[in-house]
């Protein structure tokens, strides 16, 4: 089955050509450097660039796999979540052209998309908890087959990647910021207590990032020298390590206290999601030894022993969103996980661009290892948006016999 998958939900217009689940050929073109002008994504541009290139990009994939578009067998199109006008280019397209070519139309959840990619590597096992983190979301799934997927948790306001890309822009940084700021970290050394890990000292699986991004500008605008170092490093005055690149003589940025601080941003966020996820995991297969209860984490903030709370610390405070209200709001991404026949997860799965952090990576291995679970992570390449997902995530759908006529829609974002 030879299945063309097209990726246009943001701003990566994006083609890939699986061959019963094999990738046979792949094109991408970012248009970062369009919207870095503007410090984020500029939707109207976006859908203007996917409308420009999807059709020179489908025949650059098909003439890489040495097919043409006769041979392909399904046409696998995210349809959301994303931005309405440029999931509409890839939507049209692919409307199109199955069936011009006869070939079976499948419209691909975007963010299940993401999640399945982490079965290009290594087989599924399900169920799994997975755990969708990027710009736009960040998600807790329980993962029970590539077409059911409930939704357990989910940020209240700002998505992981959205923080950092909004932290990046205050320093001055280009967009997306997040892996930059991976990198930076690197260099660094991590303060445990200068970031506060937002919003867990609660009974629930939702997130809230806003604080953190706020209590992270708070630390740039006190220290204007952390820009300043910013400014170097990006112009490639001095290197991540702080070693001039012009003239040695002259003062040197402080590219030190910013690796710092980057080291303690990326801890904080990959540390926050390692405690939902942890909590996520005690309730589906009961508690690591080792996992702090909320009382306990409480008592041990009172002491000073965890860093406060940026909800409370820096930003109003969020709603309190009762579980089972959040799981009725969430019943349009496939309801409530039915408690009979409920089984243990047998693996953890992590996708989305900020799943290619190495903190992250690292504090999900770490927690993978207690729970005696494979932990299951596209390759960074395949973290972030690309058309691979869509036409793996399509295949997938396709060999289960599902399929979608011409009235499919698209999910604007927001709506997941
Ligand atoms: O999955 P993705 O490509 O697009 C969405 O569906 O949103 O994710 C993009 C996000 C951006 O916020 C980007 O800054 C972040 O992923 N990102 C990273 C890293 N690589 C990409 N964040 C932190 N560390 C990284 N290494
Ligand atoms: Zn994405």
């Amino acid at each position: 089955m030879l299945c063309l998958g097209i990726e246009t939900s943001c701003d990566e217009t994006a083609l890939a050509l699986v061959r019963d689940g094999v990738v046979i050929a792949d094109v991408m073109s970012s248009q970062a450097d369009v919207h870095a002008l503007f410090g984020g994504v500029v939707p109207e541009l976006a859908s203007r660039e996917h409308y420009r290139l999807i059709g020179a990009l489908c025949d650059e994939v098909l003439r890489r796999a040495g097919v043409t578009a006769a041979d392909i067998d399904v046409v696998a199109v995210a349809r959301g979540p994303g931005l309405l006008g440029s999931l509409l280019v890839g939507m049209g397209f692919a409307k199109g052209l199955a069936p011009a070519t006869g070939a079976r139309l499948v419209g691909v959840n975007h963010l299940h998309a993401h999640l399945l990619a982490a079965g290009i590597v290594a087989e599924m096992a399900y169920p799994a908890l997975g755990l969708l983190v990027s710009g736009g979301h960040t998600h807790i799934y329980r993962m029970e087959s590539p077409r059911r997927m409930f939704l357990l948790g989910r940020t209240l306001d700002d998505a992981a990647g959205e923080a950092f890309d909004k932290v990046a822009k205050q320093l001055g940084l280009a967009y997306p910021g997040g892996r930059t700021i991976d990198e930076l970290g690197r260099k660094g050394r991590v303060n445990p207590t200068m970031f506060p890990r937002p919003y867990v000292d609660n009974d629930n699986l939702d997130f809230s990032f806003s604080g953190l991004k706020t209590a992270a500008g708070l630390v740039v605008q006190a220290n204007p020298a952390l820009i300043e170092a910013a400014r170097a490093v990006a112009d490639g005055s001095v290197d991540m390590v702080g070693s001039a690149n012009g003239a040695p003589d002259q003062a040197q940025p402080d590219v030190s206290s910013l690796c710092d601080m980057c080291a303690s941003f990326n801890h904080a966020v990959a540390d926050t999601l390692r405690i939902k996820l942890e909590r996520a995991l005690a309730r589906e297969n009961g508690p690591l030894p080792g996992t702090p209860t909320v009382a306990a984490r409480k008592k041990r903030k009172k002491s000073g022993a965890v860093a406060a709370d940026a909800s409370q610390a820096a930003s109003p405070c969020p709603p309190t969103v009762p579980e089972h209200a959040a799981l009725a709001a969430h019943a349009g991404q496939g309801g409530q996980v039915p408690d009979t026949h409920r089984v243990p997860v047998r693996a953890l799965v992590a996708a989305g661009g900020v799943a290619a952090n190495s903190y992250v990576r690292e504090a999900l291995g770490d927690l993978a290892g207690r729970a005696g679970l494979p932990l299951l992570l596209p390759t960074p390449a395949l973290c972030t948006d690309n058309g691979i997902m869509v036409a793996h995530a399509g295949w997938r759908l396709a060999s289960l016999g599902l399929g979608h006529d011409l009235a499919l829609e698209a999910i604007p974002r927001g709506r997941s």
